[in-house]
């Protein structure tokens, strides 16, 4: 994968990106070209992106979301409908950290939260836009995951299960895709310097990990026309590209 795949003419959807690597994505993605449908509930943030976006002579439509809303996650498919009748590129960054505690101290509420943003957000996300990638020359699907998925170390088990259950919904769809244009895939940034990895790691000196902007690239790389692999997980820390 290489930073210059342009995405010039491309329509690109990106959850989460307020701030943190969402926003990094969503920038790297209008940079090269894509008209970047943003979502997140902060329209500071968003707005703050879209000035830095025209900036760069591209373009954007802010959707201020909350994407606990199943009805607003259809709502937004719909209107993509309307106005493209396709999309080319879905990253589902926006995530949710939850309090790091024992399995059985998890408040139900809580355990709702995460799962509901982590998990059904993006099962509704799929579910409103599968047809409008597959309307695309080439639709790409990419979502972002968390080594602890894989490691589930003690503490982190919400959110764990949340990027487990999130990588087993990727790994479906992407089979079930395998015979049509679309692609599927999981990325892993690694420790990145964010308000989620501050919350997660108070004790560590932010200044050691690395920017949104430092990942941002690759993310952005797994929607471009040109990365043709499916069920797939690329792993920033490592700079590993394995089976899912
Ligand atoms: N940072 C790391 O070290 C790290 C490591 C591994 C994986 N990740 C994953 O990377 C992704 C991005 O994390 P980050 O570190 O950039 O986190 P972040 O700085 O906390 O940003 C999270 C983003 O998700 C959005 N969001 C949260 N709740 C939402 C909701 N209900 N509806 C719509 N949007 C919502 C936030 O926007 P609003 O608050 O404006 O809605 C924000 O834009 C997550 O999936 C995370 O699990 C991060």
């Amino acid at each position: 994968m290489t930073t210059e795949q342009s995405l010039s003419g491309k329509v690109v959807l990106v959850t989460g990106a307020s701030r943190g690597i969402g926003y990094a994505a969503a920038r790297e993605a209008g940079k090269r070209g894509a008209h970047v449908i943003a979502v997140a509930r902060t329209v500071g943030g968003l707005e703050e992106l879209d000035d830095e976006i025209q900036a760069m002579g591209g373009s954007t439509t802010l959707v201020p979301l909350d994407l606990g809303d199943g009805d607003g996650i259809d709502r937004l498919g719909a209107a993509i409908f309307e106005r493209w009748g396709h999309l080319d590129g879905l990253i589902g960054n926006a995530g949710l950290l939850g309090t790091l505690t024992p399995v059985p101290h998890i408040a139900p509420d809580e355990f709702e939260k995460v799962m509901t943003l982590n998990v059904t957000a993006n099962y509704r996300l799929l579910r409103s836009v599968d047809l409008l990638l597959r309307q695309a020359e080439a639709g790409r699907a990419v979502f972002v995951s968390s080594s602890s998925a894989r490691s589930a170390k003690p503490y982190w088990g919400l959110y764990a299960a949340s990027k487990a259950a999130l990588e087993a919904l990727v790994k479906s769809y992407a089979s079930e895709v395998s015979a049509t244009n679309v692609k599927a895939n999981i990325f892993y940034p690694g420790a990145v310097r964010t308000a989620m990895r501050a919350k997660a790691m108070p004790g560590e000196d932010p200044d050691t990990l690395p920017r949104p902007e430092a990942v941002a690239p690759k993310l952005v790389d797994m929607v471009s026309q040109s990365f043709a692999q499916t069920r797939m997980l690329f792993d920033f820390a490592r700079g590993e590209l394995s089976a899912l």
